[in-house]
C-alpha cells in the first residue's frame, strides 16, 4: 500500500506540502496540488482518514440517538439523515439506547471526547430533561414534542391527534377509546392533548377509562385491545397513538370477534409502510419520517459549522390519511 512518503518521492514534494495539499487545498498553490493529485492517482494512494481526523480535531461522525431501533418509524428518520450525512461526508454512528438514559450518556461522553462532533436525539426530550441539550454538546432533537428547549424537528402532534380525533366524531362515534404510549413519554403527553381538544370542541365528556396505556409496541396494542374488549360499555372508536400499536390492537379485535372497521374504527400514527397493506389498510397520521432526519441533519450541519440558525425549531407539515380501518358505527 502507497504511503505519503511515495507520494512525496512521485511527486517531488515535501510530505508536509502533500499533508497541506490533503487537510488544507487552499493552501497550496495549484500548481503543486496537481503534482499531488497525479501521484495520489498514479499509486491509489488512500490517506489515512483517522490520522486526519485528530489533527483536524474533527471526528467526522455523528451520533444518533434511538430508543427503539426495531420501531420502522425510527428507520426512516435515520435513513433521511444518513441522505445528508453522506453529502457533507460524514459517517452516522447509530446509539440503540433501549431507552436508557445510561446509554444515553454513554454516546453524550463521545462527544465530549471528541469521538464524535454531534447529536441527533431521536428521544423526545422531556421536561427537565438532564442530558440533552447540554453546553458544549451540539445537539438537535428530531421527532421531538411541544416546549422542547434548543434545536428541534417535529410535527404538531397535538393538532394531528385532534384531526383524528375529530374525524371519528365526524363519522358519528362519541365513545372512542385511546391506546396511549407510556404516560411519562412527552409523545403521549401531547397527542392526549389534542385527543382531548377534539372531545370539548364536540361537547363530549373525557371519561379517562377510556384511556388504555400502552408503550408504543406492538405487545401493548393487542394487550390494551383485549382490555377494551372486556368494557361493559365498549367502545366504537380507538385512537392509537401509533401504527405498530394499531396494527396489533386490530389483531386483537379480530380475534375477539369484532369487525374492523364495522365493529371498532381503528386509527393510527406514523404510517409506517406496512400500514398500506395490512388488512384493513389503516387510516393514520402520515409523519413526513425522512424529510424529520433530512431537516435535522441539516440543521445539526448548519450548527456544527459556527452558523446561527436563523430558524432553531422546524415544525414541518403532516398528512392525514383515510384508508379502511374507520367508518361509521353500526
Ligand atoms: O416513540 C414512539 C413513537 O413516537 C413513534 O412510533 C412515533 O410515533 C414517534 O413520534
Amino acid at each position: 500500500m502507497a504511503t505519503i512518503r511515495d507520494v512525496s518521492r512521485e511527486s517531488g514534494l515535501s510530505t508536509g506540502t502533500i499533508s497541506k495539499a490533503l487537510s488544507t487545498p487552499e493552501k497550496v498553490s495549484p500548481k503543486n496540488l496537481a503534482r499531488v493529485e497525479a501521484a495520489i492517482k498514479k499509486l491509489n494512494y488512500k490517506p489515512n482518514m483517522l490520522s486526519q481526523k485528530f489533527r483536524k480535531k474533527t471526528s467526522n461522525t455523528i451520533v444518533v440517538l434511538v430508543p427503539d431501533i426495531a420501531n420502522l418509524f425510527f428507520a426512516k428518520v435515520i435513513s433521511g439523515i444518513e441522505t445528508v450525512a453522506q453529502k457533507e461526508g460524514f459517517s452516522v454512528l447509530l446509539g440503540d439506547t433501549k431507552d436508557s438514559i445510561e446509554r444515553e450518556k454513554e454516546f453524550v461522553s463521545m462527544v465530549e471526547t471528541k469521538l464524535a462532533d454531534g447529536i441527533i436525539n431521536l428521544r423526545p426530550y422531556k421536561d427537565g430533561d438532564a442530558l440533552l441539550p447540554k453546553e458544549g454538546i451540539i445537539s438537535v432533537n428530531a421527532s421531538s414534542c411541544e416546549n422542547t428547549p434548543g434545536a428541534t424537528v417535529r410535527i404538531d402532534n397535538v393538532q394531528a391527534s385532534q384531526k383524528v380525533v375529530e374525524y371519528l366524531i365526524s363519522l358519528g362515534h362519541k365513545r372512542i377509546g385511546v391506546i396511549s404510549g407510556l404516560a411519562d413519554n412527552p409523545h403521549t403527553v401531547d397527542r392526549l392533548k389534542g385527543y382531548k381538544k377534539a372531545l370539548s370542541n364536540f361537547d363530549i365528556e373525557y371519561d379517562a377509562d377510556l384511556i388504555v396505556e400502552g408503550d408504543f409496541n406492538y405487545w401493548s396494542g393487542l394487550s390494551a385491545a383485549e382490555t377494551f374488549t372486556r368494557m361493559a360499555d365498549i367502545p366504537t372508536a380507538v385512537f392509537c397513538m401509533n401504527d405498530q400499536m394499531a396494527i396489533a390492537a386490530m389483531k386483537g379485535f379480530t380475534d375477539k370477534g369484532l369487525k374492523v372497521p364495522d365493529d371498532m374504527s381503528v386509527t393510527g400514527f406514523d404510517d409506517m409502510n406496512v400500514s398500506r397493506y395490512c388488512t384493513p389498510t389503516l387510516t393514520t397520521v402520515a409523519q413526513p419520517a425522512e424529510k424529520i432526519g433530512e431537516k435535522s441533519a441539516e440543521l445539526l450541519f448548519e450548527l456544527l459549522s459556527g452558523i446561527k440558525p436563523k430558524v432553531t425549531e422546524h415544525i414541518l407539515p403532516y398528512e392525514f390519511v383515510i384508508r379502511e380501518s374507520t367508518s361509521a358505527p353500526k
